[in-house]
């Protein structure tokens, strides 16, 4: 048994390897997780509720305001509450039925923005037709100010980095899709996961208030070509999302798009999967000789 192992010529020296080798399984796996942890860790505005924390809004961009500043007469929608008349008030979504003209005074060139943009457009469609709007899903109702802003918590002075990761939590809760191949892309995970400011958000390319959908190849390059200012046409056909939800049956071309993307990703996948299989399969199988060496050496 003894000198058969020592005849053995690849015998490997066993203080080098066993260890690192052992350390190197157990952290390697984890690391591939730390990005999940850091996003899990963003949270989004805080919910809606009738109390408001006194502590949070002293110290939020509004936190010097009195209430009246914002809420007034306490009337909305022409409503007094509370409203003995009518208590099912109380029971209202604060979302559609705050007045966010009011923020208008202090904020023109957002508000104004906003008016002319996408979101604007589909809450006026919403309120020419409040019998289906009922009916549709929180996450497909146009966004007010105060589903992307907290207006009792809302912070100053943030860096773009925290605005951002923010903003695509926010921003996906409806257009789910779309943050995920965001997320997949250069851009999302230079942005998000590394914390690079250069790299583009959500907004930088569709405008925080303006939101343009971008399908026009020419408003798509313009927008390129804040940060990558030699594009050319041909460089807005780069496809950000990947995805056909919410785009029109006749886009063909993005259809097509798409379908070679996934082959790719498919053809990629298998790829990898190959290789870090056989590259696991073979350091594991390496331990288990070098446990084996061990256990036998110290019989
Ligand atoms: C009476 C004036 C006033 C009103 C009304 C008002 N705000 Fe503000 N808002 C401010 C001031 C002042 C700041 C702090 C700006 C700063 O710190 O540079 C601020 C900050 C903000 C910020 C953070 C900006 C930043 O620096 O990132 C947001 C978002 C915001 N307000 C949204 C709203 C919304 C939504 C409403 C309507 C519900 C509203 N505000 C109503 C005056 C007002
Ligand atoms: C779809 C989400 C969304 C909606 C709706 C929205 N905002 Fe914003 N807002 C943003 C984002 C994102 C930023 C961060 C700045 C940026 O990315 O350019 C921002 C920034 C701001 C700021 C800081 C100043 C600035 O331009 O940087 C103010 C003030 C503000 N918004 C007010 C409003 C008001 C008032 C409304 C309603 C009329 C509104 N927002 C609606 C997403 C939104
Ligand atoms: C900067 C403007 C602003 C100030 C200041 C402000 N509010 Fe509000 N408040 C709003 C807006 C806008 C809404 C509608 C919901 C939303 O956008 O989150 C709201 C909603 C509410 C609601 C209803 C919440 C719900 O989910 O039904 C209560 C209660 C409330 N505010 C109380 C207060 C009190 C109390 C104060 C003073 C300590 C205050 N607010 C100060 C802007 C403001
Ligand atoms: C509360 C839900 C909600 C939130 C939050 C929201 N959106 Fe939207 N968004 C909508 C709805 C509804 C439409 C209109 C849908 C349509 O016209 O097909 C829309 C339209 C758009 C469009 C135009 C799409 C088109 O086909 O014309 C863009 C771009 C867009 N949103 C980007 C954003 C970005 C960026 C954010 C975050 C800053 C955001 N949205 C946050 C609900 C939301
Ligand atoms: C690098 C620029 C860029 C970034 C960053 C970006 N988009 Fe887009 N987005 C586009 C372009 C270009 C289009 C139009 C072409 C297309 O449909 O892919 C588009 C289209 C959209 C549409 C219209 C529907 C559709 O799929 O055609 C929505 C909604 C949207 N984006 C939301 C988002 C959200 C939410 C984020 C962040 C999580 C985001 N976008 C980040 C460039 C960008
Ligand atoms: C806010 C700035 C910003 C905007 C807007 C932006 N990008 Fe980028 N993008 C970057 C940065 C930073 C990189 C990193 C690569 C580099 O250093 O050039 C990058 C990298 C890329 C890459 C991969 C690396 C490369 O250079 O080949 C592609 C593809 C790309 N962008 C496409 C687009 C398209 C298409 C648009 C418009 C729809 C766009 N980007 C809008 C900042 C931006």
């Amino acid at each position: 048994m003894n000198t058969q192992r020592i005849e053995s010529k690849n015998r490997l020296p066993e203080k080098m390897h066993f260890w690192p080798r052992l350390l190197f399984c157990l952290t390697f796996f984890p690391a591939l997780l730390v990005p999940q942890f850091t996003k899990a860790a963003i949270t989004p505005h805080d919910p809606p509720e009738w109390f408001v924390n006194m502590g949070s809004f002293a110290q939020s961009a509004h936190g010097t305001f009195s209430c009246e500043k914002c809420h007034g007469d306490m009337k909305q929608s022409g409503k007094m509450h509370p409203d003995s008349e009518n208590p099912s008030f109380l029971t209202t979504d604060a979302l559609r039925h705050y007045n966010y003209q009011r923020c208008e005074s202090c904020h023109k060139p957002s508000y104004e923005q906003y008016l002319q943009g996408a979101h604007a457009k589909a809450l006026l469609k919403e309120q020419s037709d409040p019998v289906s709007t009922k009916k549709l899903p929180d996450n497909k109702k146009a966004p007010t100010c105060g589903n992307c802003h907290s207006s009792h918590y809302v912070k100053g002075h943030l860096s773009r980095v925290e605005i951002g990761r923010q903003m695509v939590i926010t921003c996906g809760t409806c257009h789910p899709a779309q943050a995920a191949t965001y997320l997949d892309n250069y851009h999302g995970k230079a942005a998000v996961n590394l914390g690079n400011k250069k790299a583009a958000f959500c907004t930088d390319c569709h405008g925080a208030h303006h939101c343009l959908s971008l399908k026009d190849k020419r408003e798509a390059l313009a927008a390129c070509k804040r940060c990558h200012p030699d594009a050319t046409a041909s460089f807005a056909q780069v496809v950000i999302h990947p995805t056909i939800q919410d785009s029109p049956e006749k886009d063909q071309q993005k259809k097509a798009h798409i379908t070679l993307i996934r082959v790719v990703t498919i053809l990629m996948s298998i790829l990898v999967i190959l290789v870090v299989g056989f590259f696991y399969g073979h350091s594991f199988v390496w331990l288990l000789r070098e446990l084996h060496e061990k256990l036998r050496r110290h019989k």
